[in-house]
């Protein structure tokens, strides 16, 4: 289902945010980060099965999930090293449309595959949700899906295309959302086909 129309509270859409230059700079400045800290695959709580994303982490805080649980830590889970400094740019990006005042403390880096996929979910583990999550996508284009605050209520579904921005906050701060696929070839961004998407988080009360 297409999603005509307004959009509920807190979900705002910024198609395009980024134009084609800033992309290119981001997505080297995440190559960079994912040469120090590289991709992984984490394992979902409880069952160990591997996530079909691949994930590594910029900032003071990363969020892992492993067989132990969902968390955020501050060292890598496979090379035990520090996470690399947040972008400037995704930093600027936050001040400018996060509306709060104190800056995130994770960006974490999806990796979608073109088979690659998210379940329905909600950030919650976070400790501040008056700082909205902010969300941008690179490289291939995705369809994204959104409910409302409990699971299995009616959901929506948007094209998120290289460069848009979205910001899940207020209302919408603890709205379920996943990713039904990837749309592969539809972007020349990468080098091959995929999409990066990239959600900074305040973790941590100021
Ligand atoms: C996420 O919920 O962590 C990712 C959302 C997306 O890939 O657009
Ligand atoms: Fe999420």
């Amino acid at each position: 289902m297409s999603a005509p129309g307004a959009l509920p509270p807190g979900l705002h859409h910024h198609p395009g945010r980024l134009d084609a230059a800033a992309q290119g700079a981001l997505l080297a400045a995440i190559r960079e980060a994912a040469a120090e800290a590289p991709l992984y695959r984490p394992a979902m709580p409880g069952t160990g099965k591997p996530f079909s994303v691949r994930m590594t982490n910029c900032g003071t805080l990363g969020w892992v999930s492993d067989r132990a649980g969902y968390r955020y830590q501050p060292l890598h889970p496979e090379t035990g090293r520090p996470w690399p400094a947040i972008p400037a740019t995704l930093l600027e990006l936050w001040g400018e449309l996060a509306g709060y005042p104190h800056p995130p403390e994770a960006c974490l880096v999806n990796f979608y595959e073109p088979s690659a996929r998210m379940g329905m979910h909600q950030d919650k583990d976070e400790e501040d949700l008056a700082a909205p999550v902010l969300s941008v996508s690179l490289g291939d284009e995705a369809l994204f899906r959104f409910g409302g605050v409990t699971r299995g209520g009616p959901t929506r579904s948007l094209r998120l295309r290289s460069g848009d921005v979205l910001v899940l906050g207020g209302e919408s701060r603890l709205a379920f959302h996943g990713v039904d696929r990837i749309y592969p070839g539809t972007s020349t961004l990468l080098k091959g086909e995929g999409r990066i998407n990239l959600t900074l988080r305040r973790v941590t009360r100021p």
